[in-house]
């Protein structure tokens, strides 16, 4: 079937613009994240962070081993929500160096989140991770892999730099009360680049775990904070 002149040019517009709000929709999406924070808010939360934590977290929040973590980690940025980020730096985490910050008060707090986030460099997949099922799995399977893997770094009972590694508190409360499964089960699998928190699955692994030693693992980890 042919066209006519008129009805092509109309075909046209009509595609011409359907093309346009598309764009629009694209350009809104794109935009969304980035718009949370103004440049006012990150300007504030980065001075906000070498005042209070860059002692700690160093500049850049790129952590110091055995000091403090990187906040600015990609792969922590990435599974991590504002959720976490807010509740961790509101509470601290009892019986380690991470003190609480509920006194900067929520709007503070959320300018922090927002500079830190301004350094992601991976998707945001935090609503994905924290959707992910619980683990389930033998906890004295993951006793043996933890015993045996993690604890060098992290503390035989998971108290972390306490007990002399360079591992946060894994074990601890201030930690397992803030996370999901699907944060623990991704970060055991991807680790965290740069630190010597490398990944337990895949091609720069430290050591290679199925899927099922990692759920042992979590089990384990959550018996930890009933104690
Ligand atoms: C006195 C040192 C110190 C100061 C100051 C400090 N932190 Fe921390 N922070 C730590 C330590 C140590 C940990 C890890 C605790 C553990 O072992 O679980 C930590 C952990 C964290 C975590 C969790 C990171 C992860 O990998 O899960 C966040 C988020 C965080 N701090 C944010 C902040 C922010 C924001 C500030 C400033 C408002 C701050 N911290 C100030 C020592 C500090
Ligand atoms: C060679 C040392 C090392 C080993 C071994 C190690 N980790 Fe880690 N892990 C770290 C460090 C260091 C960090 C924090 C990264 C940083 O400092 O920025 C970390 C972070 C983590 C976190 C995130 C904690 C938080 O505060 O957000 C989890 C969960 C974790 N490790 C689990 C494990 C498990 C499970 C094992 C054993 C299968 C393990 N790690 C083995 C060094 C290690």
């Amino acid at each position: 079937m042919f066209r006519t002149n008129k009805e092509n040019e109309m075909f046209r517009d009509k595609w011409f613009r359907a093309g346009l709000a598309g764009l629009a929709l694209l350009a809104v999406g794109y935009a969304a994240p980035a718009d949370a924070a103004s440049p006012k808010t990150l300007k504030q939360g980065q001075e906000l962070f070498d005042e209070n934590c860059a002692v700690c977290h160093q500049e850049d929040a790129i952590g110091e081993p055995g000091l403090a973590p990187s906040l600015t980690n990609p792969e922590l940025l990435s599974v991590a929500s504002d959720k976490f980020f807010e509740a961790t730096i509101r509470d601290g985490r009892e019986d380690t160096s991470m003190m609480p910050f509920a006194h900067l008060g929520r709007s503070k707090v959320r300018a922090i989140v927002a500079y830190l986030r301004s350094h992601e460099k991976l998707p945001n997949r935090s609503a994905e991770v924290d959707a992910q099922p619980g683990a389930h799995g033998d906890p004295r399977l993951g006793e043996q892999w933890y015993n045996y893997i993690c604890s060098t770094c992290h503390g035989l009972d998971g108290d972390g730099y306490e007990a002399g590694g360079t591992g946060t508190a894994i074990g601890l409360p201030g930690f397992l009360n803030q996370v999901t499964d699907g944060f623990i089960r991704e970060t055991i699998k991807m680790g965290r680049s740069n630190t010597r928190m490398l990944g337990f699955q895949g091609p720069a692994a430290m050591a290679n775990l199925t899927d099922q030693e990692i759920e042992d693992i979590i089990v384990y980890l959550r018996t930890l904070s009933k104690n």
